[in-house]
């Protein structure tokens, strides 16, 4: 049973992922992990409910390092830098969090080393000495990530030491072909080393318990499936310290050296970060903070209820990158100290691609938040719209610019803003800015009044469920409303004839606006603020919405402006101009109309023999069906006229083809591979392809037809 089903809610603790501190962060994460954790709180607290939202920038891991290499500079500039660079624009962007916190900060080292030792105490670390890759050159332990070699699975010469992103099989450094260090280019050397890991197959009974048994219902199904498919390939148990100088350092007197891994501790950074909140709410200061929620008054302590009372509800937001983290590996931290709640949710999101490619900060194509912020200040609602009516949230979505701009001309200009703002004019034309009494009402009142006392609970379930793209299309819904109320009665026409009739039409009118001035909040709290403010409306509750009576009669109003303002084509125009040339720059090449400037080429594989190469059995097949695989972004099941046989090939090319661009297309492919099985499917052979300069793949063909089964030599 969740906890809310549970009953008794008391309170609230929502968390969004925090993001890593080196570099800045995309629009696409924003729709990941903050916008709807955001939309959540906010419905939360006008709710009246008791909600602590934490967040913070995740300081550690070899990702730091790697950018002060990159960027010539120390760790510590880099998080300097970074952290408050996203802090800032989140907060610019109304993410309204009660703290964003840091996890260099004492207090989070703290709380992480005692956690650790409160595990370590209790025996449940396994201490294990293994033979770790080591870099002699720059003297250090490689990280999966720094080691690169060739896939045993696929025969990619470029696969991490943790995966391979073209077959996208799970790997581990040990089995790479040829490894070589990423820092210095040379073969590491195997060295022993000892780490504390966290057994992650004890808990396997406890993990289908309470995730595969308790919550199935409530999890959204990406987030269930992937947490199924973790605990069924079966749990391993995983290190939770490392052997790098950059990180919180392992509590124990014989692990000079060693710091915690980066996932132990950055999950606990939610725990300290209210723990932090608490502290400096206690002594009357806001350090990190911004004034969104009112503790009243509190004792350092407090933070305690937020993660160890059984009454409280953790939700965690996350991108689905994260999910294994937050629904198993954290989880199981949590459960094994004995002295916190569990997460109730972890609706995680899919991701969102950008012009019809994957969003990537380093290929630069991605629209980093400070961009989006320079380039369009007064418009942080626009972006938060246009994401929100675009969420990841049962599968990948895709930003457009043009998209973008329909989303604020379309809907957010010609129904929010055209309705409000018609109601206000006429208001001021007709009543002297003051709101005018209703008359007797005619069916058309009755029926918009019933409608809108609707809409509360219709947005309000769809929050509470996740569902944060129908609860925003609810949103504009009620202006819809609004604007077709308007464009049937046509006030402006009756205004000769019949003026308590216009007063009537005009006072739901505004009462309409009121109501979207509240329910608007969680979703574009400045333009929700600016409506506030034209109504001249006090803060109100969301039970309060649902009337026809927020206004009454005579009240004042202030003074209107418009709420949203058209977006030129030329503007999205030079949206798209700047992503093209951001891209083009971070490849190194040239803009149009100059040389371009080739791809650097993958030094050479040793040497092999011919009779290496003949063991090879290559030969052309031809694609006579194809589909995506289930669960994966990368896999394509192909069916394929061998010559031979019909048989199965996986092949990771799903990024890059649709299945129906695959059938009846001729393939290269090695026939000889051992056949080898990926998401309970065999699969009988390699298709051959090579990366064009923009990483696209494309398939090795031969240049005329031939019969499928002619052998390549
Ligand atoms: O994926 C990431 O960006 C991580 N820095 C998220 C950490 S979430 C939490 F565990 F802190
Ligand atoms: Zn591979």
């Amino acid at each position: 049973m969740s906890m809310s089903e549970a009953g008794n809610i008391k309170r609230y603790t929502v968390t969004s992922a925090l993001p890593y501190a080196n570099g800045p962060k995309h629009i696409g994460h924003l729709a990941g992990a903050y916008i709807p954790a955001d939309v959540y709180v906010r419905f939360l607290r006008l709710l009246q409910k008791n909600v602590v939202f934490v967040c913070g920038s995740d300081e550690h891991g070899t990702a730091i390092p790697n950018q002060a290499l990159k960027e010539g500079t120390t760790s510590q500039a880099i998080i300097d830098k970074y952290h408050v660079l996203i802090r800032d624009c989140l907060y610019q962007l109304g993410i309204s969090f009660d703290i964003y916190h840091r996890t260099s900060e004492a207090i989070h080292h703290q709380t992480s080393q005692e956690f650790f030792l409160t595990l370590f105490n209790k025996g449940l670390l396994t201490e294990v000495t293994s033979e770790q890759y080591f870099d002699d050159e720059v003297k250090m332990f490689l990280a999966d990530r720094y080691i690169v070699g060739t896939c045993p699975r696929c025969g990619n010469p470029n696969a991490y030491g943790d995966q391979c992103e073209r077959c996208g099989s799970t790997l581990s450094p040990s089995e790479l072909i040829n490894p070589h260090s990423t820092l210095s280019g040379k073969a590491p050397v195997l060295r022993s080393t000892k780490h504390w890991y966290l057994p992650l197959q004890d808990y396997e009974p406890w993990l289908r318990e309470w995730i595969l048994k308790s919550h199935e219902k409530d999890w959204k199904t990406n987030v269930y499936g992937q947490c199924k498919s973790w605990i069924d390939s079966g749990l391993l148990p995983r290190a939770m310290t490392r052997d790098l100088d950059w990180g919180i350092k392992v509590p124990l007197p014989d692990a000079e050296g060693k710091v915690l891994y980066v996932w132990f501790d950055a999950p606990i950074g939610y725990i300290s970060a209210t723990r932090a909140l608490f502290s400096e709410l206690s002594e009357g200061k806001k350090k990190y903070s911004s004034p969104q929620s009112d503790f009243g008054k509190v004792k350092p302590d407090d933070w305690k209820k937020y993660w160890q009372d059984p009454d409280t509800k953790l939700v965690h937001f996350v991108g689905k990158d994260n999910i294994v983290f937050h629904c198993i590996i954290f989880p199981v931290m949590l459960h094994a100290s004995e002295q916190y709640i569990l997460p109730d949710n972890v609706p995680a999101n899919e991701f969102m691609n950008l012009e019809g490619d994957k969003m990537s900060t380093s290929r630069g194509w991605s629209i980093e938040m400070h961009e989006y912020i320079e380039s369009f200040p007064d418009k942080p609602d626009v972006l938060r719209y246009a994401l929100l009516t675009n969420l990841p949230e049962t599968k990948d979505s895709e930003f457009t610019w043009k998209d973008f701009q329909s989303k604020n001309n379309n809907e957010l200009v010609a129904i929010f803003g055209n309705f409000v703002n018609r109601a206000l004019v006429l208001t001021q034309k007709y009543f002297d800015n003051k709101v005018p009494a209703r008359g007797k009402l005619s069916d058309v009142d009755v029926a918009v009044a019933k409608a809108v006392k609707e809409f509360p609970g219709r947005i309000g379930a769809a929050i509470e469920g996740y569902r944060f793209r129908e609860a925003t299309a609810l949103m504009m819904d009620l202006s819809r409303t609004g604007n077709k109320y308007l464009a049937e009665t046509e006030p402006w026409k009756i205004a000769k004839t019949d003026m308590e009739r216009v007063g009537t039409i005009l006072n739901l009118a505004l009462q309409i606006s009121a109501n979207l001035a509240v329910l608007t909040e969680p979703f574009l709290p400045f333009s929700s603020r600016k409506l506030k403010n034209m109504l001249q409306l006090k803060d109100l509750l969301w039970s309060d919405t649902g009337s026809v009576d927020l206004l009454p009669d005579g009240h004042a109003l202030g003074q209107s402006s418009l709420l949203f303002e058209k977006i030129e084509d030329s503007i999205i125009e030079d949206q798209i101009r700047k992503l093209n040339e951001k891209k083009m720059s971070v490849e190194g090449n040239t803009p149009p109309g100059e040389a371009p400037v080739a791809k650097p080429v993958k030094p050479l594989k040793p040497e092999v023999t011919i009779d290496d190469f003949s063991k090879l059995d290559i030969r052309i097949g031809k694609v006579i069906a194809a589909e995506k695989m289930e669960k994966s972004d990368k896999l394509l099941k192909l069916t394929v006229n061998s010559g031979l046989d019909t048989r199965t090939i996986l092949s990771g090319i799903a990024k890059h083809f649709t299945p129906e661009e695959m059938v009846g297309q001729q393939v290269t492919f090695i026939a000889n591979l051992a056949p080898r099985k990926m998401m309970g499917i065999e699969s009988q052979g390699m298709i051959l392809s090579a990366e064009d300069k923009d990483g696209k793949l494309k398939l090795l063909q031969p240049n005329g037809e031939v019969e499928p089964g002619a052998n390549v030599s």
